[in-house]
């Protein structure tokens, strides 16, 4: 009988011995030398906060509203290319857990699952998230599929301008699309569980462009360098859903996102795998926060490793926190069961910890639970 996975550690150490190495680094890895996803999760460790007595802490409602909806959890799925590298069908694990946990998921454009079964999976919970390459028209037809499909909530990445050095996908030989040549196929054989499991079911696409490698509508290393104003504008023009914008960590640059028509700054380093010396969202969130008009919900992911850290986003003025590599470790080290145990840790990690600082509500938790270092 296996065990069930007692943290997200937990759940990292089992991804990794299933996993083939090049899948497993693909989603661990960062840029450079790791430095940014390191600094990510130690600065939420760095924070202490303030146990708290005397209250009536019986009820916890862990619900929040952001964007006119209501979700279970104040967590969500943050957008992931390529997550069937985890698990043969995983973008669909993901979507139902969305619904069941009553979340948001992140739809990637480099999504191994199409945007349009997506948001049929997860009609209310699915946010469709965009890059846009070296052509403003392919990412338009993009939006397009999105408002077709359904979409209300539309994630603009603006962070990935040109893909970072990843050394261990550089070292593993990693692509997308996945090219296996003799090194990889070894890895493969020596991971029989995985590769039976998964590759057998067909290699992991990406599923929102075609399958013929003539169509250049989406590369996954080029240069993304055309968020320029006459560019939001169109984009604003087009969207009438909610437009969140990700991939933020200035204050200027979340005051822009808000003057081009932002309805919402998404706070993210892209978990340290873009620039290697790139500040912690978290340390940056509460200049953030005071920067902006306070109906403009502020999010955050990079480096959210426990339901302790979502806290600590919230008390620093988050309105909602993503996580990204957690949820495929969880489905890497055993699929959807490890997907719910994953969830289950996260949430009961959130009660106990608003228990334990006399909080009984989301909106309950703000700066007076953290403790402030006296210089
Ligand atoms: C395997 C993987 C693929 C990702 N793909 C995308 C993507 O396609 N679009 C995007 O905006 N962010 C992408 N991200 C970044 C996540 O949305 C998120 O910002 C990051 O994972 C948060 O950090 P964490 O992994 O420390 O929680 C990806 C992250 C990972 C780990």
């Amino acid at each position: 009988m296996r065990r069930p996975i007692h943290s997200i550690a937990d759940a990292r150490a089992r991804a990794k011995r299933r996993m083939p190495r090049l899948m497993f680094d693909y989603i661990d890895g960062a840029a450079g030398e790791e430095t940014a996803a390191a600094n990510n999760a130690q600065r939420f460790r760095d924070i202490r906060l303030l146990p708290r007595s005397f209250k009536d802490i019986n009820h916890r409602d862990l619900s929040a509203t952001v964007l006119g909806q209501q979700f279970a959890l104040p967590f969500g799925i943050a957008p992931m290319g390529m997550c069937a590298l985890s698990w043969h069908g995983a973008d669909k694990l993901l979507a139902e857990a969305a619904v069941a946990r009553q979340v948001p998921i992140g739809v990637s454009t480099a999504a191994s699952a199409s945007l349009e079964d997506m948001c049929q999976w997860a009609p209310d919970n699915a946010w469709f998230q965009l890059y846009v390459g070296p052509s403003i028209d392919e990412a338009m037809k993009l939006v397009e599929r999105a408002k077709l499909a359904g979409y209300k909530n539309l994630i603009l990445t603006v962070d990935a301008q040109k893909v970072a050095r990843r050394s261990r996908d550089i070292k593993n030989g990693f692509q997308a699309p996945l090219k296996i040549g003799p090194r990889q196929f070894i890895d493969l054989a020596l991971h029989p569980e995985w590769s039976l499991t998964t590759l057998i079911k067909g290699k992991p696409e990406l599923a929102n462009f075609a399958n013929d490698p003539a169509d250049a509508s989406f590369t996954r290393t080029a240069t993304r360098g055309l968020l320029d104003a006459t560019f939001l504008k169109r984009l604003r023009d087009a969207w009438s859903g909610n437009l969140i914008v990700k991939g933020i960590t200035t204050v200027d640059n979340a005051q822009h996102a808000v003057e081009y028509g932002a309805d919402a700054v998404y706070l993210s380093n892209h978990g340290g795998r873009q620039l290697d010396s790139a500040v912690a969202p978290i340390d940056q969130l509460s200049a953030v926060r005071a920067a902006l008009p306070s109906h403009i919900p502020v999010f955050i992911d990079s480096g959210v490793r426990s339901g302790d850290s979502i806290v600590k986003a919230l008390a620093r003025g988050a309105d909602f926190v993503f996580l990204g590599r957690p949820f495929l470790y969880a489905i890497g080290a055993s699929g959807a069961k490890g997907l719910s145990e994953v969830f289950d840790i996260i949430e009961d990690d959130i009660s106990t910890v608003m228990a334990q600082v006399g909080c009984s509500s989301v909106a309950e938790l703000d700066e007076h639970i953290i403790f402030q270092h006296q210089n």
